[in-house]
This record gives C-alpha cells, sequence and structure tokens, in this order.
C-alpha cells in the first residue's frame, strides 16, 4: 500500500488522496514543500531509491517526478550527485514570484508550545483564504453577524463532534482570536456575573490564568498530581470556576482520570460552577485516540476551550469555545464576539480547510512527524541524560524531564539559551515555586527533525556545567 504521509529530508509531505497517478501526487507535494520554504533551497532531497523504497513504488517514480522538477526549476541535479533545492527566483505557475522564506527559528528549539512553523501549511491556506475573499457573497461583506458565517460555524462544530466528542449544537460555538482571547473574556463575563475567584492548575500555561488575572479574577491555585488536577482542593476555596487542561496537563503531561472528571463535573454541579476545559493540544496523541473532550460529559457545566494555535499556527489568530446555553444569551446581549473575534475571511477559510479534508490531512501528517520527532528525543535523552527522568503520556507536544534534586535549572536554562538552544525550566509555570523541584519543560514542536541528538548532546554538556555549578563533570569534554 502506498502511504498518503511521506518523509522527505526531515519534512513530512502529504501526497494527498491516491485519486491521482502517484508521481503526480509526489511532484505537486515536492513543488508545495519548494514553494512554501518548507523544503528550504540547498536542502538534500533522499536518493531515489530510499523515497522509492519509503513510498512503496518502483524507483522509477521518484526519478521522473526528481527528472520533471528539475526541468521546472525547482530541484538541482549534477550528474552523480544529490538531488538539491533550488532557489526559487523565478515566478511559480501562482502568479507573482514568491521566494522561499528565511527560516529565523532557534538552531535548537526546545522551548514548549511551539508548533512545527515550518510546516505550517501556506500554500493550502493561502488558496482557502483566496477562496474565502473570492466566493464570500457581496451581500455579506457589510458586517461581520453571527448568521453570515452560520455555515463555517456548523463545519467547525461537526468537525469538534466528530473528533472531539463535543456537544453538539452549532449555537452553542462562539468563535475567537484564540484560547487566550477567549478565556479574557469568559473571564469578564464571570467577574460581572460576581465570580470574585478562579482556580488555576498549579503548574499551568501562563497565558490563560494572565488572561483571567488581567480581567480581575484573583487566582487560586490547585495542586495537580498523576490523576490531574486535586478536584477535592477546590472546596477549600470558595471557587465557583476553574480552568484546566483534562487530555493532556499542561505542563506535567498526565491525563485526567476518569474518577477525577467525574469528581470536577460533580463538583461543578454543587456549587452551580464553570468549567473552562483548556483543549490546547488534544489532537496530538500517538498511542491511541484522543481522550474525548469533557465538555461532551457536561454541556451545561463546562466551557470548552480550543485553538488553531498548536495544529497550525498562532499567527493564524483562530480560537472557538462551546458554551452551555445559559451563557450564550448573555455574550449575545454583551456582543462579546463580534467585537474581538477572528475576521469572517479566517472563519470561512478554515471551514474550507476542514470540509476539503486538508485539515485532518495535515494533522495526521504533523501525528506522524512529531511522533517519530518524540522518539528520537526520548532514546538521546535516555542515551544521553540517563541520569535524568522522562515524564508526560505520548501526546502533545512537550515532555518534562526531572533532573536530580539540587540541579539549578535556571542557569542551565540560560546557559542552554547562550548555546542556542531554548528550553524552559518547570518553575516558569508555577504559581507557586518548589524549590525542590528541579524539571525541565522540552517541546519538540518546532525542533527540526533530524537534529534531536545534537539538541541533547548540547544540553546534556550545559547540565554537566551548569546544573551542579563549578564541581560538575563536562560531558563535552567527552
Ligand atoms: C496550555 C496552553 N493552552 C492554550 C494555548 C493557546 O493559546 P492561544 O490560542 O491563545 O494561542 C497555549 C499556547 O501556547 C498553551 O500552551
Amino acid at each position: 500500500m502506498i502511504e498518503s504521509i511521506v518523509n522527505v529530508a526531515g519534512l513530512t509531505l502529504d501526497l494527498g488522496s491516491p485519486g491521482q497517478p502517484l508521481i503526480r501526487r509526489l511532484m505537486a507535494a515536492l513543488r508545495d514543500g519548494v514553494r512554501d520554504g518548507r523544503l528550504p533551497a540547498g536542502t538534500a532531497l533522499p536518493p531515489s531509491r530510499t523515497l522509492a523504497t519509503e513510498l512503496g513504488c518502483s524507483r522509477w517514480v521518484v526519478t521522473e517526478a526528481y527528472g520533471q522538477l528539475v526541468a521546472e526549476g525547482y530541484l538541482n541535479a549534477a550528474q552523480g550527485s544529490v538531488t538539491t533545492v533550488r532557489a526559487l527566483g523565478v515566478a511559480d505557475d501562482h502568479g507573482p514570484t514568491r521566494r522561499s522564506q528565511p527560516d529565523r527559528r532557534p538552531r535548537f528549539d526546545l522551548a514548549p508550545g511551539v508548533p512545527d512553523l515550518a510546516a505550517f501549511p501556506r500554500a493550502r491556506w493561502a488558496d482557502c483564504y483566496r477562496r474565502a475573499v473570492l466566493e464570500r457573497e457581496t451581500g455579506l461583506l457589510g458586517g461581520r453577524s453571527l448568521l453570515s458565517t452560520i455555515d463555517a460555524r456548523s463545519v467547525i462544530t461537526d468537525y469538534l463532534v466528530r473528533t472531539r466528542q463535543i456537544r453538539e449544537d452549532p449555537s452553542q460555538l462562539n468563535l475567537s482570536s484564540g484560547a487566550t482571547d477567549a478565556v479574557g473574556w469568559l473571564a469578564r463575563l464571570l467577574s460581572a456575573g460576581g465570580h470574585r475567584r478562579i482556580a488555576v492548575e498549579d503548574p499551568s500555561w501562563p497565558g490563560l490564568r494572565d488572561a483571567a488575572r488581567r480581567a480581575g479574577l484573583q487566582l487560586v491555585p490547585i495542586e495537580v498530581d498523576g490523576d490531574g488536577l486535586r478536584v477535592d482542593q477546590l472546596d477549600d476555596h470558595r471557587v465557583r470556576a476553574v480552568i484546566c487542561t483534562p487530555a493532556h496537563q499542561f505542563p506535567t503531561g498526565v491525563a485526567m482520570s476518569a474518577d477525577r472528571r467525574l469528581a470536577l463535573i460533580d463538583w461543578a454541579h454543587r456549587v452551580d460552577g464553570l468549567i473552562i476545559e483548556d483543549d490546547y493540544d488534544a489532537e496530538f496523541r500517538y498511542d491511541r485516540r484522543p481522550v474525548a473532550s469533557l465538555q461532551g460529559m457536561a454541556p451545561d457545566r463546562v466551557v470548552l476551550v480550543g485553538s488553531v494555535s498548536k495544529t497550525l499556527s498562532p499567527a493564524v489568530g483562530l480560537g472557538w469555545t462551546v458554551l452551555p446555553q445559559q451563557l450564550i444569551m448573555r455574550i449575545l446581549s454583551e456582543d462579546l464576539e463580534l467585537r474581538t473575534g477572528p475576521s469572517t475571511f479566517t472563519i470561512d477559510a478554515m471551514a474550507a480547510m476542514i470540509s476539503g479534508g486538508w485539515y485532518e490531512r495535515h494533522l495526521r501528517a504533523m501525528r506522524l512527524t512529531y511522533r517519530r520527532r518524540r522518539e528520537a528525543l526520548l532514546a538521546a535523552l535516555l542515551e544521553l541524560l540517563p541520569e535524568a527522568t522522562v515524564r508526560g503520556m505520548p501526546a502533545g507536544l512537550h515532555v518534562v524531564v526531572d533532573l536530580p534534586a539540587g540541579t539549578d535549572v535556571e542557569n542551565i536554562v540560560d546557559q542552554a539559551a547562550r548555546r542556542e538552544v531554548a528550553v524552559a525550566g518547570i518553575g516558569r509555570y508555577r504559581l507557586r515555586s518548589d524549590p525542590a523541584e528541579s524539571s525541565l519543560v522540552l517541546g519538540f514542536g518546532n525542533l527540526r527533525s533530524g537534529r534531536e541528538r545534537d539538541a541533547v548532546e548540547i544540553l546534556a554538556a550545559v547540565i554537566s556545567t551548569a546544573g551542579s555549578g563549578a564541581g560538575g563533570r563536562d560531558r563535552s569534554r567527552g
């Protein structure tokens, strides 16, 4: 069977549906990669024999595809040497001249929370956006009413029903510029409704809790253990709202256990409370299907908050909330979405990405890329940092690495940055610092494929010198 997702020079290419001959699909995928800059000028393509084996096709298909793209000016082939990507200074068949974009990402990006920025499907997004602009009826250019996006909203709702098992009604879907935007206006709504405090996980991502704080709510830190949020602690604090990450706790990487989910929903019913479910990276689970959303279990008590920041790019500026019915009338009456939400073209473009199958295809490709990258990172950590313990289920875009007690994590973060390795200490995500904790949070979303071992090698050298002060062993000297 010929795979539709294939890895070329560390880049996952999507060969599309098998309706067309493989050679045409391979050429189209390579052209897209070069035009988008995801295959930058100078990149060496795999030998035809290797790629043919990976694709499960005859070598002829690959040599013909390479040959055609050499003729078109996308690739370079010198006699007897590797085929490489050519700098695109010429006009392509999409019209105006487009050069590949400079790649100014950190050399070894282990910063948590960043998806693979080079994999953003530029050409596909641009096509969908272009269609959204060209196809929107003139009469609907006059405003940004909810009605004018009703079709797109039902496409997004269907997607969430299918993949996150939400319940169910497009009228419950409110669009935002991202999760932070959504939590900001939800917190304002809670504040206006008499809430003074909101519970948050400790540790957690500062972006969302800061949005709640800016809206005037006092933050109440709640501990997290191997089953997720310590629901039993909510009762001690007279709170009636909580922000949590049930599918994949950020950053500890645990999934909320079934008992905890039920206890959390029970708490919300008891206190007439609201659960804000931050569903930030549930699409990326590598060992099984993603766990269903909490919203699907208690749609009257849970607001599901999601965005494309991890799946496409934060630059898109699009997110969604699925709201309990009782909040909807208030939002409509206060006109919250319409002033701050995304452009209708962005909403339409996203709906086109979903209904064309491109969004889920991109997710499938990225799941494969991230799973492999995570495995390579874990293998390098096991080999080069045997004293470390890696935590976090096979999911998402980061892992937690526990270092021996007493390791100077902040110094490691500083020293690693000097050597172009971006990492974060877990302290950055804590509300109440824990001096006994020596853990790093390593993201692998934006780490270039094939660089996992090099990144860990530098990190291990930094840890051996900076982690324990002057007495440390310097691995970089072998
Ligand atoms: C835990 C968590 N939730 C949500 C988000 C997404 O926020 P936004 O949609 O505002 O970009 C992030 C982004 O880094 C995150 O780390």
